[in-house]
């Protein structure tokens, strides 16, 4: 890559990596970084300019990584620093960039600092981490927690006891992930040295995971009630999304900045438009980006993606960029949650031509291309602690969106010569990448057009957004580029939602650009059309050019 392109993150289309679920290279039945670089060919020739890569730093994989025992190295069962290194330089090569995923606001139980930390009081490492003395039993004898915060993946008192040094720790995930003190300067110091070394190495970014918790309430209070079953019948105003981490994201800017292109991209409780505005700052201090997850809990309706986009957009403070997503390691695939007999993949084009041409990176997960469903394994293989917790609740266990990546019909789908460390979703042998391939029709096929139609019209990325009308069943919006990286171009969007036929007004004649039930280059007359049950239309309308006074 040459020369410095400080915003070519506003033009990518970013794509996540579960790293254990894309490519075994080694036989052990669990993907791994050689397996991704042995795949980055096909990366490129989908046209993604960026990986997410979820973590794969040296873990007891209770959290399957999201419980780092060392921020700067590679796990030997995803492979080495020296892997890491050429999976870089090859992406690079290909004109891919990565991210990494930062897990900062807790380590695993065995980080060497929490070994040490919770050894005795009188560590240094010990006010690295969050404690609270035992002043209470209860009648079985168990510690009194200070306050009502809860072990998301347990389903119990966040608080554990550490009878070396008669105290409780913090464990909002599981108890095998105690949670760091934020308020101590040593640990934001020592994450900045991290983001270095990874930056050092060649890393183009980070995901910042779980970045909105990193900062607690100081004197602990108790979280009030709330109906939403998902967030545990709490409202988290103590437990995370405190205000002192808007500080912290924007000294971790400051690292990234130092290095002028790097990109920072914080989980920050993602439905909350406010709270992640909060996280760019007021004069563009904070993230890049914060995600959105609004897409992710939408029912299917044309109506709710507008509302929600527009809400988003109406939220961002003044230079900001948005995102959208639709799909992630956490949460269960959309072509699942969409699917409807007989259009289930029509869906998926419809939701992937929303995702590619809205105003916004999109971030893609990985088999999303292919319209993976997800897989529902029996309860004795469920791997996922949050899935064996609340078994038999099938909502919540995350093993469904994990399975591993479908390359081709042969056996394990081409993804391992062992046993898979999660079975295959069904009718992989069908929906895969080298049958969707071969298959214009397929939800890969239309992905591949659609991105390389967005990389060859700048305004898809980078224009002003209009909505157009307030159909309930038809999402339609004009992207108009400003001059400038954006162009000068129109691109017409115009989905319809409905597996019924319906009408579509338009606004000026055009010809097609891309579409799933007619031609490209087909003229379409200003007015009335009537749109195919879940068509995706993409129209260049047709210019009155007007020479330059
Ligand atoms: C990640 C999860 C992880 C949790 C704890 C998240 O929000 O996306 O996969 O379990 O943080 O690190
Ligand atoms: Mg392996």
């Amino acid at each position: 890559m040459t020369g410095v392109d400080r915003e070519w993150w506003k033009r990518a289309v970013f794509y996540q990596i579960y790293p254990r679920s894309f490519m075994d290279s080694d036989g052990d039945g669990v993907g791994d970084l050689p397996g991704i670089r042995s795949r980055l060919p096909y990366l490129a020739s989908l046209g993604v300019d960026a990986l997410w890569i979820s973590p794969f730093f040296k873990s007891p994989m209770k959290d399957f990584g999201y419980d780092v025992a060392d921020y700067r190295d590679v796990d030997p069962l995803f492979g080495s620093l020296d892997d890491c290194r050429a999976l870089v330089d090859e992406a690079h090569r290909l004109g891919i960039r990565v991210l990494l995923d930062l897990v900062a606001n807790h380590t695993s139980e065995e980080h060497p600092w929490f070994v040490e930390a919770r050894a005795s009081r009188a560590n240094p490492r010990h006010s690295w981490y969050l404690w609270h003395p035992i002043a209470r039993r209860n009648a079985l004898g168990r510690p009194v927690p200070p306050n009502n915060w809860k072990c998301l993946f347990e389903l119990r008192s966040a608080w554990f006891e550490n009878a070396a040094t008669d105290e409780l720790y913090l464990g909002t995930f599981t108890r095998h992930q105690p949670e760091l003190d934020w308020r101590n300067p040593a640990v934001p110091a020592e994450f900045a040295d991290i983001l270095r070394f990874w930056f050092e190495l060649g890393v183009d970014g980070f995901r910042l995971d779980v970045a909105t918790a990193y900062f607690k309430d100081a004197e602990l209070r108790s979280n009030p009630f709330s109906w939403k079953p998902l967030d545990l019948f709490q409202r988290h105003v103590y437990d995370r999304n405190r205000p002192e981490v808007f500080g912290a994201l924007a000294e971790l800017r400051k690292v990234a900045d130092e290095r002028g292109d790097r990109v920072l991209v914080g989980e920050t409780h993602g439905r909350d438009a406010s709270l992640a505005a909060a996280c760019h700052g007021e004069r563009g201090e904070g993230l890049h980006m914060a995600f959105n997850f609004d897409f992710l809990f939408r029912p299917w309706s044309a109506k709710a993606f507008r509302d929600s986009a527009r809400a988003w957009y109406a939220a961002l403070p003044e230079g900001a960029w948005p995102n959208f997503t639709l799909s992630n390691h956490d949460q269960i695939r959309h072509a699942r949650r969409y699917r409807k007999a007989g259009y289930t993949d029509a869906r998926a084009k419809v939701a992937a031509a929303m995702l590619l041409t809205l105003r916004g990176s999109p971030f893609l997960y990985y088999g999303e291309e292919l319209g993976m469903e997800g897989g529902y394994p029996p309860r004795g293989q469920l791997r996922d602690p949050l899935g064996i917790a609340t078994w038999p609740l099938r909502a919540y266990g995350r093993d469904p969106e994990r399975t591993p990546m479908q390359w081709d019909s042969s056996q394990n789908a081409g993804f391992t010569t062992g046993t898979p460390w999660l079975p295959l979703e069904r009718g992989w042998r069908e929906r895969n990448v080298e049958r969707e391939l071969r298959d214009p029709g397929s939800v890969l096929s239309f992905y591949v057009s659609m991105i390389a139609l967005r990389r060859s019209r700048p305004e898809l990325a980078l224009g002003s957004l209009a909505f157009l009308g307030d159909d309930p069943g038809v999402l339609a919006y004009e992207r108009r580029g400003e001059g400038g990286v954006s162009g000068e171009g129109r691109v017409l969007v115009i989905l319809n939602f409905d597996a019924k036929a319906r009408r579509a007004e338009l606004p000026s004649d055009g010809s097609v650009l891309l579409g799933t039930h007619r031609e490209p280059g087909a003229r379409i007359q200003a007015g009335t059309a009537v749109l195919s049950p879940c068509e995706v239309l993409l129209l260049a309308p047709a210019e009155r050019k007007y020479p330059e006074a």
